[in-house]
């Protein structure tokens, strides 16, 4: 037979436990990434803007620059075009750390920040030849 004196106060301790980690960081007073965009390149532009809008490029960075990577090695295509119709070359390299040349302060901010470790500088040359 159930005996619910146990199960139940046992259910909320383990229920406790399993979120342990999302309810004990609200209200922590975390600094929130504040990722620096005063870089040579972005300082020039008139009007300073991303390949594509600021809110896509937050949340859909990562899956854009895999698109941009597959499409570069299994199509051979080179150039991706934004949705302001604008000619982009698809690199890593010549085109998002050409502008974001400081990674430390732009990129590395947000990963460090949500524990994010990208292992694209196992190969690629990071900005400022920090590491080749
Ligand atoms: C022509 C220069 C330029 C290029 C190329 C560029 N960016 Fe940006 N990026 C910017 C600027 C300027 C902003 C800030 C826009 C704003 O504040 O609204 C920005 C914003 C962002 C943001 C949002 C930052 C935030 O504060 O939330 C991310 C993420 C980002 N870029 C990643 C990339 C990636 C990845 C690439 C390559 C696919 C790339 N950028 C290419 C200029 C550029
Ligand atoms: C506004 C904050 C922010 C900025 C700025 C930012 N990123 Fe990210 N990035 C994230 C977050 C958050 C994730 C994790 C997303 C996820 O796991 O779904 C991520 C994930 C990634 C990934 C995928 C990593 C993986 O292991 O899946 C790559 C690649 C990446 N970012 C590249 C860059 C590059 C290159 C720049 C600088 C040009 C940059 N990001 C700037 C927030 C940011
Ligand atoms: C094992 C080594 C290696 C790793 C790790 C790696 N790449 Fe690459 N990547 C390459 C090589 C080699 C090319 C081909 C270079 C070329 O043809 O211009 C390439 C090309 C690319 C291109 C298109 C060309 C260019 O100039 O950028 C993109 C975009 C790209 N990689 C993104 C990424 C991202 C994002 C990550 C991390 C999530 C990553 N790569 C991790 C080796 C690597």
């Amino acid at each position: 037979m159930y005996d619910s004196d146990k199960i139940i106060p046992g259910l909320i301790i383990f229920v406790g436990l399993m979120t342990f980690p999302i309810w004990s960081s609200i209200g922590k007073a975390e600094p929130k990434p504040e990722p620096k965009i005063d870089t040579p390149a972005i300082n020039q532009m008139v009007k300073k803007q991303c390949v594509e809008d600021t809110h896509f490029m937050k949340t859909s960075h990562m899956q854009m620059i895999n698109d941009w990577r597959d499409k570069v090695l299994r199509d051979g295509e080179r150039y991706y075009t934004n949705s302001r119709g604008e000619k982009v070359m698809m690199s890593l390299q010549n085109t998002c750390m050409k502008c974001h040349s400081n990674k430390d302060k732009f990129c590395d901010t947000c990963h460090t920040y949500t524990d994010v470790k990208p292992y694209c500088w196992d190969c690629h040359i990071q900005p400022k030849g920090i590491k080749q």
